[in-house]
């Protein structure tokens, strides 16, 4: 769509659409949203402009399309103006209240048999110079990927992760190794036993968004590991029962990390939504939920509710199942994919650590 013509009005500027169509920008919105070195910082992008100020006077005194540099100009009686870039107005067209990022349920899997284009690649490609997009595009579709052919060091694995972004640091610090032979483990991850299907960090109030796992070192029998897409149990129970959707997306679920030194605790609903009803993130953590107690016929259908969600996770079927090899780095979205393991004898060492959601989907962004 591109800009035809336009035409001044009380309320605002008219914008003719070459597909016929026409939006009315409100003057105050234009000025607000000028992009003129004085009113948007070059560098930073940040607003300069303050349209709440009482020294402006925000009457019209007209405006111009400029077909040469794609702008429109307004210019103002206080003698300033503002320039709006064609590729704004086109981007906000239409109006919109802004929502959170939906998750690609276009692409969410119900048994690994149904992941087309398995997210698998080379070191030496994720390392080549189209090997992140790749890697960032495996797990926008598909909620994780493997990355096999790495040197089986930590260094390496944090090279790879900071290729993507900065880590994350959490309550166990940022990139870690640890091995399941703790005297005091701070979690049942850094142990031999087995892990229900979960996301981590049900207990802060911003989860991860990518975790990264990496097995150094294996001298083992078991700990299978598992990966269940959420989003697609999600989808399930909304087409399948949707009373239990309407509960599992309203009711806050506490989730808690207890130690002698910290006690956190954070709250949201097991299928977070945006205001387009779309699936933002998914978080369950049948290990970490804390206490709560709705009244009792609310708190029976929470269970009815749950129990559907935690079987569906359970379901072997449904599940990824794999062993994770020295060599092979696992990275899936913890806002999507929950992740288990079976019980283990013998040794594992492994390492890894986190990134940011809104880091994740910058690389999207700009790659
Ligand atoms: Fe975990």
């Amino acid at each position: 769509m591109s800009i035809q013509s336009i035409k001044p009005e009380n309320d605002g500027l008219n914008i003719f659409w070459n597909d016929g169509s026409s939006s009315c920008f409100p003057w105050l919105w234009l000025r607000d949203h000028s992009e003129s070195e004085n009113d948007l910082h070059p560098d930073s992008k940040q607003r300069q402009i303050d349209v709440f100020s009482q020294t402006l006077d925000n009457s019209v005194v007209d405006a111009i399309l400029d077909q040469n540099t794609k702008n429109i100009l307004v210019h103002w009686s206080d003698k300033s103006n503002s320039c709006v870039s064609f590729e704004l107005l086109e981007a906000l067209a239409s109006t919109g209240r802004p929502s959170a990022q939906a998750l690609a349920n276009d692409s969410c899997w119900d048994s690994a048999n149904e992941i087309k284009d398995f997210p698998k690649m080379s070191f030496d490609y994720f390392m080549s110079d189209d090997g992140l997009k790749q890697w960032l595009g495996n797990i926008q579709k598909n909620g994780f990927v493997l990355v096999s052919g790495a040197p089986a060091t930590a260094d390496a694995t944090k090279e790879l992760m900071e290729k993507v972004a900065y880590i994350r640091n959490s309550i166990f610090g940022g990139f870690s190794v640890w091995d399941n032979k703790l005297t005091n483990p701070d979690d049942t991850a850094f142990t031999s036993l087995a892990i229900e299907p979960h996301t981590d960090g049900t207990y802060v109030h911003d989860a991860p968004g990518l975790q990264t796992l990496h097995c150094l070192k294996k001298d083992s029998v078991g700990g299978e590991n598992q990966l269940v897409d959420g989003l697609a149990i999600a989808e399930k129970i909304r087409a399948e029962y949707p009373d239990y959707f309407e509960i599992l997306s309203k009711i806050n679920i506490p989730g808690r990390y207890i130690k002698t030194e910290t006690y956190l605790e954070a709250k949201r609903p097991l299928i977070r939504l945006n205001d387009q009803q779309e699936v933002v993130q998914v978080s369950f953590n049948n290990h970490d939920r804390a206490p709560f107690r709705l009244d009792n016929d609310s708190m029976n259908q929470f269970y009815e509710a749950y129990k559907v969600f935690h079987n569906l996770a359970n379901d072997k079927s449904r599940q990824f199942e794999f062993m994770l090899e020295p060599g092979t780095v696992l990275t899936f979205d913890n806002w999507r994919v929950l992740h288990a393991r079976a019980s283990l004898t013998g040794y594992r060492q492994l390492c890894g650590g986190y990134h940011n959601r809104e880091d994740f989907e910058s690389r999207l962004r700009l790659i």
